[in-house]
């Protein structure tokens, strides 16, 4: 940990961009369920719905959060790349889980330094999660896929 001081517009700025990426996930993992094909789809489906549920919880903390440090929640979501095939899905969801676990470490970092360590303590259980979330698509990575 630093000595560095984070003032709250730079902290405010980085649980809006993590937010942002929360409302991508939520999209990310509902379009996926809706648009995976091939031999897989019917697991997949399911792999990718339940994450929606995960992610809206994030989603709902951050704005929540944020409105309680003075801030204004975004409304947008970061972009989400489309595609039908299950595994460029996959490789998406696994590549877009570890960017998201790097925000958080940051922001962890960030919120120590800013003082709040409520807010450092939550963001190392969102850590956890993601980190499943990440090793889970990496685990269906591995091994053979026929599409
Ligand atoms: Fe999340
Ligand atoms: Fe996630």
């Amino acid at each position: 940990m630093s000595d560095e001081t984070v003032d709250k517009i730079t902290l405010l700025e980085g649980l809006n961009e993590d937010l942002a990426h929360e409302y991508q996930a939520i999209i990310m993992y509902n379009t996926y369920a809706a648009a995976v094909t091939g031999i897989h789809r019917n697991e997949l489906s399911k792999f990718f719905s339940v994450e929606v549920a995960d992610e809206l919880e994030h989603a709902q903390f951050l704005a929540d959060k944020i409105t309680a440090l003075g801030g204004q929640p975004v409304t947008s979501a970061a972009d989400v790349t489309y595609t039908t095939v299950a595994r460029e899905m996959v490789e998406n969801v696994a590549r877009a889980e570890a960017e998201t676990i790097e925000r958080y470490v940051k922001r962890m970092k960030q919120a120590a330094a800013y003082g709040d360590y409520g807010l450092e303590a939550k963001l190392g259980d969102i850590i956890a999660d993601e980190t499943q979330h990440k090793e889970e698509a990496e685990k269906l990575l591995h091994g053979k896929w026929e599409n």
